[in-house]
């Protein structure tokens, strides 16, 4: 089965494209390496540099190779971008998920997973959240996912496809192999590492006025091969119905806490200064996974803090300067 990979150049699409190809699946990868890098794209995958913007391209590769479904990483995904330019932040993220829907659609390929957001629920109602709670984002990024989501399911209607919107919490963490590595980074934990690399000399924390234990946001952060692997179900669970899912630990994190255990994790003094909140950002984020647990029997393999900040520090320890290393 070939599994067609878009963003497998970045962070989550690298780690599930390598556990796709451990599962046995054949992976094409389509990336424009806008944030990706060339040596994220795994050796046994098939690249093509690709912007999905670009039609002929797009066509191109659902006529060479026989694809038999897709998995759509690629996005701008910076929330605060998203608040300050809404309208070309946008426009990208639906344009780009119109054109790979409509050409898969022309392609007769029927299968699709989204990398959705917890971006798309706002301020939550409740915490846990869970997948029927109230949908109302707080910035352009959560939107754009939501209408992605939305079209899915005209698209199920339509056409009969059939797809599964993942909504990712806080990704983190890395494989031995492939790690994160964005520019610029906005991901707590990579900052937080950079510092006790000395690669940044603080972190700024974004607010600790929030209704929170100690005013700092609180943030559910998965394992991002839990992630991964969380594609796999999914995929193999689309032939009994289109589905959405919650993606986290079910374990919400403040930043002071992310901070004190990534102190722990590493031995090093990572100074912390007090920031503006950012525009966009929620209080706190914990997911009920409890939905995916249930259907598919998906359990996080690797749920503790501690356990994730030390394989990103492995990882950023073997690559400091990224994939550039
Ligand atoms: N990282 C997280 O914690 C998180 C949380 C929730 C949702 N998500 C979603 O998961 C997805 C992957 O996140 P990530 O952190 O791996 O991001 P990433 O930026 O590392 O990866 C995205 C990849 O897509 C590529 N890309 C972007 N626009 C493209 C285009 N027009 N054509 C072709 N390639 C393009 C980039 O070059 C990059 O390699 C995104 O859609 C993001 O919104 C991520």
């Amino acid at each position: 089965m070939t599994i067609l990979v878009t963003g497998g150049a970045g962070y989550i699409g690298s780690v599930t494209t390598d556990e796709l190809i451990k599962a046995g699946y054949e992976v094409v990868v389509y990336d424009n390496l806008t944030q990706g890098h060339r040596r994220a794209v795994h050796p046994d995958a098939v690249f093509v540099e690709a912007d999905l913007g670009d039609q002929e391209s797009l066509d191109a590769v659902f006529d060479t190779h026989d694809i038999d479904a897709v998995m759509h990483f690629a996005a701008h995904s910076v929330v605060p971008i998203s608040v300050d330019e809404p309208i070309p932040f946008v426009r990208d993220n639906i344009n780009n998920g119109m054109n790979l829907l409509e050409t898969m659609v022309a392609h007769e390929v029927e299968r699709f997973i989204l990398s959705s957001t917890a971006a798309v629920y706002g301020e939550p109602e409740q915490i846990p959240i869970r997948e029927d709670d109230r949908l109302a984002p707080s910035s352009p990024y959560g939107e754009s996912k939501l209408m992605i989501e939305r079209m899915l399911h005209w698209c199920e209607v339509r056409y009969g496809l059939r797809y599964a919107s993942l909504r990712y919490f806080n990704a983190a963490g890395a494989s031995e192999a492939w790690g994160e590595d964005h520019t610029p980074e906005t991901h707590l934990i990579p900052l937080v590492l950079k510092v006790a690399l000395g690669q940044k000399d603080h972190l700024d924390i974004y607010g600790d006025d929030y209704a929170t234990r100690d005013g700092t946001c609180v943030r559910d952060y998965i394992h991002v091969v839990d992630l991964a692997l969380a594609h796999i179900l999914a995929l193999e669970a689309l032939d009994g119905g289109s589905r959405i899912y919650n993606l986290g630990n079910g374990q919400g994190f403040t930043v002071q806490e992310v901070v004190a255990q990534a102190r722990e994790v590493t031995g090093r003094d990572i100074p912390a200064r007090i920031a503006p909140r950012r525009p966009g950002d929620p209080a706190s984020l914990v997911a009920s996974s409890e939905k995916i647990q249930r259907e598919l029997g998906w359990e996080a393999r690797f749920p503790d803090l501690a356990g994730i900040i030390e394989s990103a520090w492995r990882w950023h320890g073997a690559h400091p300067d990224g994939y550039a290393s």
